[in-house]
C-alpha cells in the first residue's frame, strides 16, 4: 500500500506510522526523521535544513522533494510505503503525484489525524526522542521509557527536540494551517482522504487507522 499520513505537529503521526508500517510490512518514511539524521551526521543537506527546522519553517521544496524521491526509490519501498510529514504543501503534493505517475503507481489512502490544539500542546511538551534514531519516540507521561532519559529500543539518550519550544511549536502550527492543510482538499478531490480522531490511546488510534485502511 502507498499511504500518506497527515496531521498537525504532535498529532502522533510518527507514533502511528511506526506501528502501522510494522503491521503492513512497508517502510515508514518520515522527512522530519531524514532531516534529523542528516543533521546529526553533519551532512550538507542537514546543514541546509537545520536553520529552517529551528525556526519552525518548511525546508525549501528543492531540498525536500529530491530527498523524499530518493528515499522512495530505494528497493524496500518498491512495494509500498507510509509517508509521514511529506507532502507538506501543494507543490510537494503535485510533485508526489508526478513521481507516482512516472512509475505507474497511485496512492491508496490519505489518513488525516485530527486532534485538538490543547492536546497537541501536552503531547509536544512531554515528548522525548532518541538521539540515535529520532523515530524512537516517547512521552514523559503517556508513553514513558522504562528508565528515565534512556531509549527502551536501543539504549540511546532521550532528549527534547530543538523545535519543541513553545514559540517554535506555535510557528509550526501556523505553517501547518497555512501550507499543509490545503493538501487535504487536494487529496479529497481524488477521493483518498479519511479523517480519524487521534484522541485516545495509541492502540485505539491504530485501530481506527487500520479500519480506515480496510485492514481490521
Ligand atoms: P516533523 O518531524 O515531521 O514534525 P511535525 O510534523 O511537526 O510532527 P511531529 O514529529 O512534531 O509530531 P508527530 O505527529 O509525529 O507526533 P509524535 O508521534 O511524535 O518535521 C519537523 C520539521 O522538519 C518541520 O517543521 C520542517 O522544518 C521540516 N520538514 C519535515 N518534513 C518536511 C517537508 N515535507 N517539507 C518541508 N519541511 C519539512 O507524537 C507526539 C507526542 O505525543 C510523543 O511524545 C508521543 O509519545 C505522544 N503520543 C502519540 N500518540 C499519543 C496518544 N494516542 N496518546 C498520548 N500520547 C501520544
Ligand atoms: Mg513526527
Amino acid at each position: 500500500m502507498r499511504i500518506v499520513l497527515v496531521g498537525p505537529p504532535g498529532a502522533g503521526k510518527g507514533t502511528q506510522a511506526t506501528v502501522l508500517a510494522g503491521k503492513l510490512s512497508i517502510p515508514h518514511i518520515s522527512t522530519g526523521d531524514l532531516f534529523r539524521a542528516n543533521i546529526s551526521q553533519g551532512t550538507e543537506l542537514g546543514q541546509k535544513a537545520q536553520e529552517y527546522m529551528r525556526g519552525g519553517q518548511l525546508v525549501p521544496d528543492e531540498v525536500t522533494i529530491g530527498m523524499a524521491k530518493d528515499r522512495m526509490s530505494e528497493p524496500d519501498a518498491a512495494g509500498g510505503f507510509l509517508l509521514d510529514g511529506f507532502p507538506r504543501n501543494i507543490a510537494q503534493a503535485e510533485a508526489l503525484d508526478g513521481i507516482l505517475k512516472e512509475d505507474g503507481e497511485e496512492l491508496d489512502a490519505v489518513l488525516d489525524l485530527e486532534v485538538p490544539e490543547e492536546e497537541i500542546v501536552k503531547r509536544i511538551a512531554g515528548r522525548r526522542i532518541c538521539r540515535s534514531d529520532s523515530s524512537h519516540v516517547f512521552h514523559v507521561e503517556y508513553s514513558a521509557p522504562k528508565t528515565e532519559g534512556v531509549c527502551d529500543i536501543c539504549g540511546g539518550e532521550l532528549y527534547q527536540r530543538d523545535d519543541d519550544r513553545e514559540e517554535t511549536v506555535r510557528k509550526r502550527l501556523a505553517v501547518y494551517h497555512e501550507e499543509t492543510e490545503p493538501i487535504i482538499e487536494h487529496y479529497r478531490e481524488q477521493g483518498l482522504v479519511t479523517t480519524i480522531s487521534a484522541l485516545g490511546s495509541v492502540t485505539e488510534v491504530t485501530g481506527r487507522a487500520m479500519a480506515a485502511l480496510g485492514k481490521s
